[in-house]
């Protein structure tokens, strides 16, 4: 089976966070299920100068105004199609904005041009290829599933995956007719949404099916608290709905292999991990002792409850704790915790900004990971927490709810808690959930049993990628 995957993020090419490592990870998990993958994204500089030898496959003389190609490259075992258009894609700064943060005003023109290339390539547009299926992820590729129903590939079957509904790709109703889609594509069942334009709505009301990163999350997003002004839509398209866990790369996060930590380890031999501990200590001027280890390694937003986080400091030092942060995001929390790691030192330290490597020691000799989130459609940090016996204490949401076994009495005498998962997201239970995961710190036989629980659990792709092999296959089937 021919699978298109069309995303605006790949690791290791580009990456803002968990949207960038799932589409990365996917192709090598599917293709065990026979699913041969070819991952279509925008030629950003970062991703250009990856390429090496790259052929063209096609050239646009005006692709929205633009001249644009679609270069065909092998990288990294990725089998990637790149969207060349140096006026959408030739920028200093991230994917969606400048070095300032500030979103680009063409994002519509942008991603829209990724998704009408898309649907070309459905179409039949490369000589010599030519999906079977169509798999699009979040807003900036949504558009390719309309861009289809009301074209010549209508046929072709289409998915969406949801990674966050928070981001929609909401635009004013004066871009419709730049678009190119026919007049019909217009209205409620359409591209339409509150007036403007909806680019992940019209995705949605476009697929054949619409899948979301956990099961937890796909029932969460029907009620109006988390389904962001898409409930009703999303009701009314249930029996297409799917929620399929994420999974993560078990070669690149693997403790026992990893060369982006200071000393390997695995469930067998938790010890060596105190090297790891050091060296992180040591990376962010942490006093070297044995106080329990918190680490948060998160975008610093309100999805991710860093404000909660932020009210939850003094007490965490006053149980005797201490936090290594890695992150960016809003500017008032970064600086509240730069000045928390100042009232605190020793105790607190905050690195701001993007480390990949470093994100790894923090799993790797931190205790315990931090995600207090409001809602969380999946988290990844947490899989890599479970991964590494660095234990996830989470908020009961979403795919977070999904992977997490809370140390109650019950599943502590059982062997089964991995955790410790708290509700709601407040910080009344932040706290609780602080002085809980303090306590069981300090029985280190028990510490270390969920420890090894953690480390055993399965946060591989391999039921995961056999659910989305399932779902291609039975969309092809009714197709035919
Ligand atoms: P989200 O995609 O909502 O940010 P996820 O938990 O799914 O949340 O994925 C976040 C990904 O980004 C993880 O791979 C995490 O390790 C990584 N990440 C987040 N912030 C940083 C950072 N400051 N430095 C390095 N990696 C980070
Ligand atoms: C989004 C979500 C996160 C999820 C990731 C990958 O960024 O916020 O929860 O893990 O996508 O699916």
């Amino acid at each position: 089976m021919k699978l298109l995957s069309v995303a605006s993020e790949i690791y290791p090419l580009i990456k803002t966070g968990g949207l960038a490592d799932v589409v990365g990870a996917l192709p090598a998990a599917l293709a065990p299920q026979g699913v041969a993958t070819r991952t279509l994204v925008p030629g950003y500089p970062s991703v250009l100068a990856r390429l090496g030898k790259a052929k063209t496959l096609r050239r646009y003389d005006a692709l929205f105004g633009e001249a644009a190609a679609v270069l065909a490259a092998q990288v990294e075992g990725l089998d990637l199609l790149v969207l060349d258009a140096p006026a959408f894609f030739a920028r200093e700064g991230g994917p969606y904005g400048g070095p300032g943060g500030t979103d680009w005003s063409d994002n519509w023109r942008r991603f829209a041009a990724l998704s009408r290339v898309a649907a070309d390539i459905a179409e039949g547009g490369l000589k010599g290829w030519r999906p079977d299926i169509v798999h699009v992820h979040d807003w900036q590729a949504a558009l390719t599933a309309a861009y289809m129903r009301f074209g010549p590939a209508h046929a072709v079957p289409r998915l969406v995956t949801i990674h966050n509904l928070a981001f929609q790709g909401r635009f004013g109703a004066d871009i419709f007719p730049a678009l190119g889609l026919p007049p019909e594509a217009w209205g409620v069942d359409g591209v339409e949404y509150y007036g403007g334009v909806g680019y992940l709505k019209a995705g949605l009301v476009s697929a054949d099916a619409i899948t979301t990163v956990s099961p937890t999350y796909a029932q969460e997003i029907r009620s109006p608290v988390h389904g962001m002004g898409l409930d009703g839509l999303i009701n009314g398209r249930v029996d297409r709905l799917h929620g399929i866990l994420n999974g993560v790369d078990t070669d690149i996060w693997n403790p026992a292999e990893d060369p982006l930590i200071a000393r390997r380890f695995s469930g067998r031999a938790l010890g060596a991990r105190a090297a790891n501990r050091r060296a992180l200590e040591k990376a962010f001027g942490l006093d070297q002792d044995d106080a329990p280890l918190f680490v948060i390694v998160s975008r610093l937003t309100w999805q991710k409850g860093m404000d909660l986080m932020i009210e939850a400091l003094d007490h965490l030092v006053g149980l005797g704790g201490k936090l290594a942060l890695l992150g960016s995001g809003d500017h008032p929390l970064e600086g509240a915790f730069l000045a928390a790691a100042d009232r605190h030192r020793g105790r607190i330290a905050a690195r701001i900004g993007y480390d990949e490597p470093l994100s790894h020691l923090m799993q790797a000799g931190g205790d315990a990971i931090l995600i207090p989130s409001r809602f969380e459609p999946c988290g990844l940090t947490q899989l890599y927490g479970l991964r590494y016996g660095c234990l996830p204490v989470v908020a009961r949401v979403g795919g977070l709810a999904d992977t997490v076994i809370d140390a109650n009495e019950a599943a502590v005498s059982a062997g089964a808690a991995t955790g410790i998962v708290f509700a709601p997201s407040d910080p009344l239970a932040l706290h609780g959930a602080i002085g809980r995961a303090v306590a069981l710190h300090r029985d280190r036989t028990a510490w270390q049993a969920m420890q090894r629980a953690a480390m055993r659990a399965d946060v591989s792709w391999r039921q995961s990628a056999a659910r989305y092999a399932a779902l291609y296959r039975s969309l092809l089937a009714e197709a035919a």
